[in-house]
């Protein structure tokens, strides 16, 4: 089901943004079929990055917009033990927790991200790592500043966010956007996490783009 689609079935008197930006939008998405977003598999660069040998394995490690968090699952075989599944979601959180039953159930939340930090005050500055695919661009473009400055009280100095990021090549490709994925272009991602991070391009494929973006 596309997520037009979806959108269309809603009929509560929401704004397009407030519907987006709901956990019954993207319950929706997940309990129809198999989400065209969701690929199944663990992000290659998390694979790679999360096997070398000498990364301590207590590293605190937060996916936020998990879905069905295969990265988790990953991480958790690695021997990873402090890694933390966030999504607002009810399905894509259940079947995580049915799929990896010996992950730690509290360490996955069921929250919306950007009020994680003031439900869990003892998160600010704890992360490590913080792992993107497909959560930047299924938020609306609004909450991007939120999204920046939550990443941001989230994180340790020198903290890392890092994952896959979609870059549009220009800014008018993005007008007709009314549905997610939203994307920009690595101008927009510089002038939002500049004064805060820096941000760098690690590799490029067709529009996904693997960046690391450090906290000061
Ligand atoms: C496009 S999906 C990507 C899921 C997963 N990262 C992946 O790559 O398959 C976006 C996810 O973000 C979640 N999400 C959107 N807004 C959220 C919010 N404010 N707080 C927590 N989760 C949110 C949705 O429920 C959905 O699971």
């Amino acid at each position: 089901m596309l997520l037009e689609e979806i959108i269309d079935m809603d009929t509560e008197k929401k704004s397009e943004g407030e519907k987006i930006n709901s956990p019954e939008f993207w319950d929706l998405a997940y309990s129809k079929a198999k989400p065209r977003f969701d690929h199944g598999q663990v992000l290659p660069a998390v694979k790679r990055y999360f096997s070398q040998p000498d990364i301590d394995k207590s590293v605190n490690i937060l996916i936020p917009g998990a879905g069905n968090a295969y990265e988790a699952e990953f991480l958790h075989q690695q021997g990873y033990k402090n890694v933390y599944v966030v999504d607002f979601a009810p399905t894509p959180i259940a079947n995580f927790r049915h799929r990896v039953a010996s992950f730690p159930y509290e360490r996955v939340m069921k929250v919306d991200f950007f009020e994680l930090a003031d439900i869990t005050p003892d998160f600010k500055h704890k992360f490590d790592y913080i792992i993107e695919k497909a959560f930047f661009c299924a938020i609306t473009p609004d909450l991007r500043k939120k999204y920046v400055n939550t990443m941001y009280h989230l994180l340790k100095h020198k903290g890392v966010l890092f994952g896959i990021f979609v870059i549009e090549e220009s800014a008018s490709d993005q007008e007709s956007y009314l549905y997610p994925p939203y994307t920009c272009t690595f101008e927009d991602y510089k002038a939002l996490f500049m004064s805060q991070f820096n941000i760098k391009v690690l590799g490029k494929k067709d529009a996904n783009c693997l960046i690391k973006i450090q906290k000061f």
